[in-house]
């Protein structure tokens, strides 16, 4: 039986910076940040948008009403929790009108998350065929104003459907689940926003990639020329070229050029949004399916990394009418039409993010046009609606 996502949906938030305007900003050359960094644009969340709101509504567009009968699993996968107890997969539940005969869990790991999410999915679906299960990657990344870290900022969330007999693609062979500790990036309770030894981060990245690999390549005998793309992790698109590169050498052999072009094409979207944690490697993948030159049948080679650290290398094969299985203009004139703010707008946003022990408030909605919406905190719980 193939396992492996059925649908695919993704969203963010309506507004963006433009990363020029921040170089300018900040005093730096523009081209550090859209070469050296490799990003363009980056997502700027409202105060009444977090990974519920954005995650239900990546949902929402995929999902059918038929849909929403079968599903009998709810993961959430997220860096960016909002209550220390209660899994965010039970607000999303109540949102997309989901009944109460269904599993709601969280998982957390960094930027592995919702690589674990799918691979669970997976183990479910193996288990009873009947198992649809959703699985949503959801993060807000925030490093600070005029840190290192900030032009890697962003935000957004992946929906994907896991069920047998697929219509995008299917999860097959083995995979490589790699972990060290390390403190490469953290987040203390209570904190917004990340600790990251940044330079460091990028070096375990490449070094457990690599190693991921190398075992994917022993356990297999699978060489480069099995796979028609890699795409990666993205906390910033260079990262992948990183990644990729440390992977081929100097290599200049046609598939070597072919894994270069593809992993361009995987970039696109992320240039556009920024980081979002647990779905950016899914983001990429979103980003490979419209951008990249696919067929069916071809094998895709993913890897997924999360700080602290844990990676994963598996692979994917395309199905039949991949390419008609989920919204590519959705995602697409969603992103076109969002609204560009200025660096001090950006600012004001950023500082009225709500922090992690919030007194009770009610937000301001006046410039959220979003379907899902956080509409304050009443006795200390969070209240949302759908319009
Ligand atoms: N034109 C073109 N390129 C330029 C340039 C210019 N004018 N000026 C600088 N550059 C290049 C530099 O040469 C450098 O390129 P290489 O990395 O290829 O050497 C690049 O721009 C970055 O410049 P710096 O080396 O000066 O780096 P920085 O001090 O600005 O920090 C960073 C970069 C470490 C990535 C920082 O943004 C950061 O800490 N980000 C957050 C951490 C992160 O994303 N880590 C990734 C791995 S961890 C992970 O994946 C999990 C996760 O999501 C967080």
């Amino acid at each position: 039986m193939k396992i492996g996502i059925d649908k695919i949906g993704f969203n963010t938030s309506s507004y963006y910076l433009d990363l020029t305007d921040l170089a300018n900003a900040r005093g730096v050359d523009p081209n550090k940040y859209l070469i050296g960094i490799g990003q363009e644009k980056q997502a700027v969340v409202l105060p009444t948008q977090d990974i519920v709101t954005m995650g239900t509504m990546a949902a929402d567009q995929m999902l059918t009403d038929a849909d929403r009968q079968t599903i009998t699993t709810v993961i959430v996968a997220t860096e960016s929790g909002i209550d220390n107890s209660k899994a965010s997969a039970i607000y999303v539940k109540t949102l997309l009108g989901l009944g109460d005969f269904v599993r709601t869990i969280e998982f957390k790991e960094a930027c592995y998350a919702g690589t674990a999410a799918i691979q669970a999915a997976k183990g479910l679906v193996s288990a009873n065929p009947e198992e649809h299960v959703l699985v949503i990657a959801a993060d807000i990344a925030r490093y600070g104003l005029n840190t290192p870290g900030e032009v890697t900022q962003g935000g957004g969330a992946v929906a994907m459907l896991v069920t047998a007999n697929p219509r995008i693609l299917s999860i097959e062979g083995p995979s490589v689940p790699i972990t060290r500790d390390v403190m490469d990036f953290w987040r203390p309770l209570g904190k917004t926003e990340a600790i990251v030894d940044g330079k460091y981060s990028t070096n375990v990245y490449i070094e457990m990639f690599l190693e991921a690999f190398k075992r994917y390549q022993e356990l297999t005998d699978d060489d480069l020329t099995d796979f028609t793309a890699l795409a990666f992790h993205l906390p910033f698109t260079k990262m992948g070229k990183k990644a990729l590169e440390a992977l081929l050498g100097d290599e200049d052999s046609l598939i070597a050029e072919k894994l270069r072009a593809q992993l361009t094409a995987s970039q696109i979207l992320n240039r556009k949004v920024g980081n979002l944690y647990t779905g950016s490697l899914y983001l990429s993948l979103i980003s490979l399916l419209i951008n990249g030159e696919l067929a069916a049948g071809e094998k895709i080679g993913l890897f997924s990394y999360g700080s602290g650290a844990e990676g994963e290398f598996y692979t994917v094969t395309l199905q039949a009418g991949f390419e008609t299985a989920f919204d590519k203009d959705l995602i697409e004139s969603n992103l076109e039409t969002r609204t560009k703010i200025s660096v001090a707008e950006y600012e004001a946003i950023f500082n009225s993010q709500l922090g992690m022990n919030s007194e009770d408030i009610e937000l301001n909605l006046d410039n959220d046009i979003s379907k899902f919406r956080l509409t304050g905190i009443q006795n200390q719980k969070r209240i949302y609606t759908k319009k």
